[in-house]
């Protein structure tokens, strides 16, 4: 006899995309120590935390450090004062969303791979390429995953075909990797189809913030959402969080399947297996909407767009197809002379030292296609920028 492991991460690959290219950079710059190596890989932002959310964390730490304003355990479903801060937020979008709607956590990836534990055996419908937790977290539970096929002919936005059944489909948007975002016509056709057949949309809404054009910041601003989509946002790429860690998933009580409501299941699992996040954490996260906080994100957000425009505009000039830049953090290039993304990643690295993604770790759409992130400093983007216009 002996223990049985869950076979399922036997169908994974050997490590998360991040880290294996963690892993080639650190054997590279091990053979290379004198190479300066710029880092657009994963997409941690660089830009310090707004002065008011660090006060606000401050502050909070101070009353943990009284007797009188001592505070234990927090709320599972975070503290009322953060919630009713996020549902003022949507209010500011035009969305209506009652705080009880809403959970917070330690971060969308956590969301993204924890939600599989509230549903059942269903079909899951994943665009390709495609932000690695989603596959990876249904993978591990074992769950019937159908790629929907995207590229250059559908400007890498999925949408409903005759292939798509009942089931749960995960929508990025800006995507991740992509950065392509859906228009409010898109949306609405992905929720029209979701309601006809009784399909759940978990949308992730990440990116929203980086959005510069009328395409839909939450999938509740379409008519009807409520009843088909769960949204999974974050504090990381808005507010500099990516460390501090606070995020958040809304589960409208308007969701029920079979005669259960997915809210309550949610609460359930949270309250099982989250102790919420920290005090001075959501106090940070509450800061990041005042007024100030707001204005100091914002001009974080203005910083990484120009990084995009001068990633952007050395694209154009090589006449390299992409996407992303506008919407989004992300900008996603075809790789030049054929190159696969994989064989792109060792070029730059070696001949740019500059370090992507390589397409193909996000999907096998992703084949031939690279990511580059615009989170860097101005600096080091102005240097890539001079890089690639050698190498490319
Ligand atoms: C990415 O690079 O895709 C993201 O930073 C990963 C994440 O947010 O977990």
């Amino acid at each position: 006899m002996t223990i049985k492991v869950n076979d399922n991460f036997a169908a994974l690959s050997k490590s998360y995309l991040f880290s294996e290219i963690g892993r080639r950079v650190r054997e590279y710059q091990e053979a290379h120590p004198e190479a300066n190596i710029v880092r657009m890989g994963i997409g941690d932002v660089t830009r310090p935390l707004p002065q008011c959310v660090v006060n606000a964390m401050k502050a909070a730490a101070d009353e943990l450090g009284k007797a009188e304003t001592f505070r234990g355990y927090p709320p599972e479903y975070g503290y009322d004062f953060l919630r009713e801060a996020i549902s003022a937020h949507y209010a500011e979008m035009g969305v209506e969303m009652p705080a009880d709607d809403i959970f917070v956590s330690d971060g969308a990836k956590s969301d993204c791979g924890n939600f599989v534990d509230v549903l059942g055996d269903n079909d899951i419908y994943l665009p390709d390429p495609v932000y690695p937790v989603y596959r990876d977290s249904n993978v591990m539970s074992g769950r019937r995953i159908t790629l929907l096929p995207s590229g250059r002919d559908n400007d890498f936005l999925p949408m409903p075909d005759e292939n798509c059944g009942t089931g749960v489909y995960y929508l990025c948007s800006p995507g991740n990797p992509t950065g392509a975002a859906y228009s409010a016509q898109q949306l609405a056709r992905w929720v029209e189809f979701a309601k006809k057949s009784g399909s759940l949309i978990i949308f992730d809404a990440a990116y929203e913030a980086f959005i510069t054009d009328d395409c839909p910041r939450s999938v509740y601003l379409v008519p009807g959402a409520r009843e088909c989509a769960v949204e999974i946002c974050s504090f990381s790429k808005t507010a500099g969080f990516t460390g501090t860690r606070c995020g958040y998933t809304v589960v409208p009580s308007e969701l029920v399947f079979d005669g259960v409501h997915l809210r309550d299941l949610w609460a359930r699992r949270q309250a099982t297996k989250f102790n919420g996040v920290s005090y001075p954490v959501q106090r940070a996260a509450q800061a990041a909407y005042s007024p100030e906080g707001m204005a100091a994100c914002y001009e974080n957000i203005a910083y990484y767009r120009e990084n995009a425009a001068m990633l952007a505009s050395v694209l154009d000039e090589k006449g390299i197809y992409y996407t992303g830049g506008k919407n989004s953090p992300y900008l996603w290039l075809q790789c030049p002379n054929g190159m696969g993304s994989w064989e792109f990643f060792d070029y730059l690295l070696d001949k740019a030292n500059i370090v992507g993604t390589p397409g193909e770790g996000f999907g096998k759409c992703g084949e031939g296609f690279f990511r580059l992130t615009s989170f860097s400093t101005h600096e080091l983007t102005a240097e890539a920028v001079r890089r690639l216009r050698e190498v490319l």
